[in-house]
């Protein structure tokens, strides 16, 4: 027996020690000690690996194009959607395409094989949307690349958005997006949400809608759409991202609503790092944190998965790719210090966000897929603390990114002469 690849002695998520053997791109065996012959060994001894990371919330449109035309002067989320407009009569099919599959080549050397991207379908010209399909494409055989169709504008305040997004389907974009917040009115909010989930019931698509992305306690959208989800039978295909005004919604009613979307099966996509840029601008002091409540919704029993959103765009000008960064933010802001909790901030990083997308052949296991991460530490607990090197990246079976560790090299008398970039635990490792 031989296999093509043998990822030796990483130490699982769940803090076993195996060799993982690969042939062509499926996990043919998890045990310990594997003794056949390989095409290639990877030694991954002392080192997490673990399956790779997901983001379950980007705009793979918008991209890289931080400062075009201009910045964003206020920092705020509708500054962004205005620059935004005015950025998009000038896109091109080659500029969006190009930009997407440079941040694609981040995303792999960072781990990141999974990612959900909303497309803006308000331009007539739906040029993104087809520049994304030929992306989706060609890095099909590294990344799942998800599309949601997402009218930017407005499902009924921008004209011709119900169409352009029915068009975008048709095209093969795979989710159905909204945005009820931007609607004129709450009441066209409300009957966005009811159109939305209708179109996906009727094509049987995946629904994953901008969702009360505001500090307005009264921004309810949320249960319309648990609402909507439990009377079209789409329970576990619908969620809701960002969620920011459950944040600053009145506790009685939080009480209400929990249940309700659990009941609906309907899982929250929060977006630690852009929420904590965005929201709270009109605060004076004290001033509102960013997030949803994601222990509160854990402890109901709903499906969490982090997002990113962005990466150097109109809303944020910051960002790597790294989903152990949203990881690590989303721990601080929604305080979730216990161990329990911290680990289950990457969860919200690799298998919830995994099964949020609905990506049945993810995860360490025999016969699935064979996309694994090799990370420079010892647990997950240890990764989200130290963002470490990925030293090793497969995808579908094949090694697509390496790394080495790096190392400050100290000019310290008595001391050690070269440290980590960023120090592991005694007990994980010696430095
Ligand atoms: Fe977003």
């Amino acid at each position: 027996m031989s296999f093509d690849l043998i990822v030796k002695g990483g130490t699982l998520p769940n803090g076993q020690t195996a060799d993982i053997a690969i042939a062509g791109a499926r996990i043919a065996a998890i045990e310990p000690g594997i003794t056949a012959e390989a095409g290639r060994v990877v030694d991954a001894s002392g080192n997490l690996v673990a399956p790779p990371l997901v983001d379950p919330h980007f705009h793979m449109d918008a991209t890289l194009s931080y400062g075009l035309p201009r910045i964003n002067a206020s920092g705020t989320l509708l500054e962004g959607i205005a620059l935004w407009g005015e950025l998009k009569p000038l896109l091109t099919h080659e500029a969006v395409k190009e930009r997407a599959l440079a941040y694609c080549d981040w995303a792999v050397s960072m781990g990141l094989l999974a990612i959900r991207s909303h497309v803006d379908v308000c331009d007539d010209r739906l040029l993104a949307v087809e520049a994304l399909l030929e992306v989706r494409k060609e890095v099909a055989p590294h990344i799942d690349l998800q599309l949601v169709a997402f009218p930017q504008d407005g499902f009924y305040r921008s004209p011709g958005a119900r169409e352009n997004t029915l068009r975008a389907l048709d095209m093969g974009v795979d989710v159905v997006g909204g945005i009820p917040h931007f609607e004129r009115t709450m009441a066209d909010g409300t009957r966005s949400v009811t159109a939305l989930c209708e179109i996906a019931a009727e094509r049987g698509l995946m629904v994953d809608l901008h969702c009360d992305e505001t500090d307005d306690p009264l921004s309810r959208h949320i249960e319309q759409l648990a609402y909507e989800t439990q009377r079209l039978g789409l329970g576990g295909r619908v969620a809701g991202s960002h969620l920011t005004s459950m944040h600053s919604m009145d506790n009685y009613y939080v009480s209400k609503l929990l249940p309700l979307i659990a009941e609906a099966q309907v899982a929250a996509i929060p977006n630690p790092l852009i929420n904590i840029m965005l929201q709270g601008r009109h605060d004076s002091f004290p001033k509102r944190r960013g997030l949803t409540r994601v222990k509160e919704m854990h402890a109901h029993g709903i499906r969490v998965g982090f997002g990113q959103d962005c990466v150097l765009d109109p809303w944020y000008s910051l960002g790597t790719a790294d989903m152990l960064d949203v990881a690590f933010m989303g721990l601080h802001v929604a305080q979730m210090s216990h161990p329990d909790e911290m680990r289950r901030c990457f969860d919200m990083v690799t298998s919830e966000s995994a099964a949020i997308m609905g990506l049945d052949d993810y995860g360490l296991a025999v016969g699935k897929k064979a996309s694994l991460i090799v990370l420079d530490a010892g647990d997950p607990v240890e990764a989200i603390r130290l963002r470490p090197e990925r030293l090793c990246v497969v995808a579908a079976g094949k090694v697509v990114a390496e790394r080495d560790r790096q190392q400050a090299r100290l000019a310290l008398p008595g001391r050690p002469r070269t440290v980590a970039r960023r120090h592991r635990a005694p007990t994980a490792r010696q430095e």
